[in-house]
């Protein structure tokens, strides 16, 4: 049984009930389509029940290799982009200390990303820290052939080589790839490197819950087995075979295409819990990636309360009525701190002695929601009863295959990014690479004509 909760009340002064509900046909049918692989990119659909698929032999391997960099290594380097790098990460950063960087005694080694971004400040600033650390590498890339992983792991690759010996960095790198093809498979192989394979049916925005998120979430010293169960909790609730009325995903999707039909163009992502900011960056990859194409699509934009309620507040209240929000709201905490007394009450908070930091949040998010819906701002609400495994497993899958079925009720195929390739095109002829000759001189020519 799922904890993960939707409300759509606030949402019935801009969309009817009668509008969300003439979805449902299309809905169940979208989940359908999903279930039976008969819709647009049906290719990539193997995450649709990857949850209740995974096995014990693939757990225990994970679990081996993440072990080994326990008691091997202080610092793990994870290198991938998009969805090789979003899903580990938001789920590293829901789960971790706030902290974590500051905190010494850890007995699990520190994750630290790269080959998301191709700054040299970045890699170098990396390098200098790297220099003193006892570390191994993570290496993650379905295609194999993506360059900001590709050149991020050349870099530390080299690095890693000249500070352990090549025979022992061998051990110290696991590769994450394409079961067969790609230049990072080829490498691999002849390295004798570790690897786990993404499967071919699984798009990178869709890879969370394979080796490309679990075995990052492993090493950190997580419960993969506890986030899988999550996520096969709302596998079963989310079925194609649980009607509409009852299944949340298919209806979150109806929400929000039926909101975008009446102009709500941008979709902002809330929530009042800091550890929940990249599981908003994962969400905007996810949403963005897989539904804006062929000129239409909501745009997912992401706020964290209280902090954007000082900044990004004021056009959420007043500006252009062309969005909607949807708030995840955590329901327990972690920890406990109860606001203290005191006599002298010079800053006027006495007001709020004995309460729980949380209480106070919670009005804020309550004060928020009904600012926010008086101001024109339609809200779904989504509870998750706390930040754990089992919950953010239920959260990711939730968003998942609300996204399939969002993608087919907007009539586009959810599970490609042609339009990603466009800055590649652009760079690699900038960069003269073979095979881009006539490319090259076009880009050349234009440039030198504006
Ligand atoms: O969702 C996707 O498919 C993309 O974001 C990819 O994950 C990203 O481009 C990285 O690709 P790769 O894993 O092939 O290096």
């Amino acid at each position: 049984m799922q904890s993960l909760s939707l409300k759509l009340n606030k949402t019935y002064g801009f969309v009817s009930k009668e509008d969300i509900l003439s979805y449902k046909d299309a809905a169940e049918k979208a989940a359908q389509a999903l279930h039976e692989k008969t819709g647009k990119g049906n290719d990539f659909l193997g995450w649709v029940h990857l949850p209740s698929s995974v096995t014990e032999a693939e757990f225990s391997a994970i679990e081996k290799k993440a072990g080994y960099f326990r008691d091997n290594t202080e610092i793990v380097v994870v290198i991938g982009i998009g969805g090789s790098y979003l899903g580990a990460k938001s789920v590293l950063e829901a789960l971790s200390d706030n902290f974590w960087a500051l905190k010494d005694h850890q007995k699990n080694p520190r994750i630290i990303f790269a080959g998301q971004n191709l700054s040299e400040d970045y890699i170098s600033e990396l390098i200098s820290l790297l220099d003193h650390k006892n570390y191994g590498i993570v290496v993650i890339s379905k295609s194999g052939t993506t360059t900001e992983p590709a050149v991020a792991f050349r870099i530390l690759k080299a690095h890693l080589e000249n500070k352990v010996g090549h025979e022992e960095a061998g051990r110290r790198i696991v590769a994450i790839t394409d079961e067969k093809k790609g230049a990072l498979r080829t490498l691999a192989t002849k390295e004798g490197y570790t690897t786990f394979v993404i499967p071919d049916n699984v798009g990178g925005r869709y890879s969370v819950l394979t080796p490309v998120g679990l075995v990052p979430i492993a090493i950190a010293g997580f419960d993969i087995r506890a986030l899988v169960k999550g996520a096969a909790s709302m596998e079963k609730a989310t079925a194609y075979t649980v009607p509409f009325e009852e299944n949340i995903a298919m209806q979150y999707a109806a929400a929000r295409n039926a909101l975008y039909k009446k102009g709500k163009q941008t979709e902002i992502l809330a929530s009042f819990n800091p550890k929940l900011l990249y599981v908003s960056e994962w969400w905007k990859q996810l949403y963005g990636e897989s539904e804006g194409k062929e000129q239409k699509g909501i745009f997912p934009a992401s706020v964290t309360f209280t902090a954007d309620l000082h900044s990004m507040g004021q056009y959420i209240q007043e500006g252009l009525r062309n969005f909607f929000e949807t708030v995840i709201s955590v329901k327990e905490t972690q920890h406990t701190m109860v606001i203290p007394n005191d006599p002298q009450n010079l800053d006027t908070l006495n007001f709020l002695s004995g309460k729980r930091l949380d209480q106070v949040n919670k009005m804020a998010e309550l004060g928020t929601l009904l600012a926010h819906v008086d101001g024109g701002v339609p809200n779904i609400q989504i509870e998750l009863k706390r930040i754990d495994e089992t919950c953010l497993g239920e959260l990711l899958y939730f968003f998942e295959i609300a996204c399939g079925i969002s993608g087919y009720l907007l009539g586009v195929n959810p599970f490609d990014q042609p339009g990603v390739e466009a800055y590649k095109k652009n760079m690699f002829a900038l960069l003269n690479k073979p095979g881009y000759e006539e490319a090259s001189k076009a880009i050349q020519k234009r440039l030198a004509e504006e």
